[in-house]
């Protein structure tokens, strides 16, 4: 069998990085994961189980009692966390103010990216993230690096929230949306960065189904050989 495709998408926090990954996936068959979803995962385990962060002991204890699964229906992301479905849970705001520490811890993102590795070793995946053309899989094939601007951002996932986080406000979106590209472009650990061969992608004043065409022009050569 020829080698599979490896599509990584990265980019700042809300700028339709996942939007655009399922529809690839969904168009070319491929697997879709959500490498932010099992951040979010992690942090909610240890805001449950009030893990403190800067212990690497008790850090180094959480990860080994977290478990967790992908399901993909419709190439939805459906992730459980010990066999508890936590895909809606992750994306409310106690979650989403905690995330970037969690994420910068090098312990998470040791364990989180060798699991990654692992799904994408021998099947066709599109993955979405901060680091993965950089770390997780740096000789992926192609590698997309989205960026928006942040009022467009924060208006965007206002609107999505709606139906599930309806107290939360636009101020506050663009907030966490600025403090998470701060932290996770600062970061020492893996910080978000484009790969030298990542193509930017910038969606402020393009549709989806235009990204969706631009994305698929990419991979379409790697599908022919
Ligand atoms: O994509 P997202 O907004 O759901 O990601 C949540 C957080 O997880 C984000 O603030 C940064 C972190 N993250 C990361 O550090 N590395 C990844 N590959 C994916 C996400």
């Amino acid at each position: 069998m020829s080698k599979n495709i490896v599509v990584a998408i990265d980019g700042y926090s809300s700028c339709g990085k996942s939007t655009l990954a399922k529809a690839l996936a969904k168009k070319l068959h491929f697997i879709y994961v959500d490498s932010g979803a099992m951040y979010r995962a992690v942090t909610l385990y240890f805001l449950r189980n009030n893990v403190d962060i800067n212990n690497t002991d008790e850090v180094a204890e959480a990860l080994k009692n977290i478990h967790l699964n992908f399901h993909s229906r419709d190439y939805q992301t459906h992730i459980t966390l010990n066999d508890e479905e936590v895909s809606d849970e992750i994306r409310l705001m106690p979650v989403s103010t905690m995330v970037s520490p969690v994420s910068a811890i090098r312990e998470v993102r040791k364990e989180m990216v060798a699991q990654q590795q692992r799904m994408g070793k021998s099947k066709n995946i599109v993955m979405d993230g901060r680091d993965i053309g950089t770390t997780v899989f740096p000789n992926a094939q192609v590698k997309l690096f989205m960026t928006a601007d942040p009022k467009v951002r924060a208006e965007r996932r206002y609107k999505e929230l709606q139906s599930t986080n309806p107290d939360v406000t636009l101020e506050e979106i663009f907030e966490n949306i600025a403090h998470r590209d701060y932290s996770d472009t600062t970061r020492k650990e893996s910080p978000l960065m484009r790969a030298a061969d990542a193509i930017i992608l910038d969606n402020t004043n393009i549709t989806p189904e235009e990204q969706l065409a631009f994305a698929l022009a990419k991979v379409e050569p790697f599908l022919k050989k």
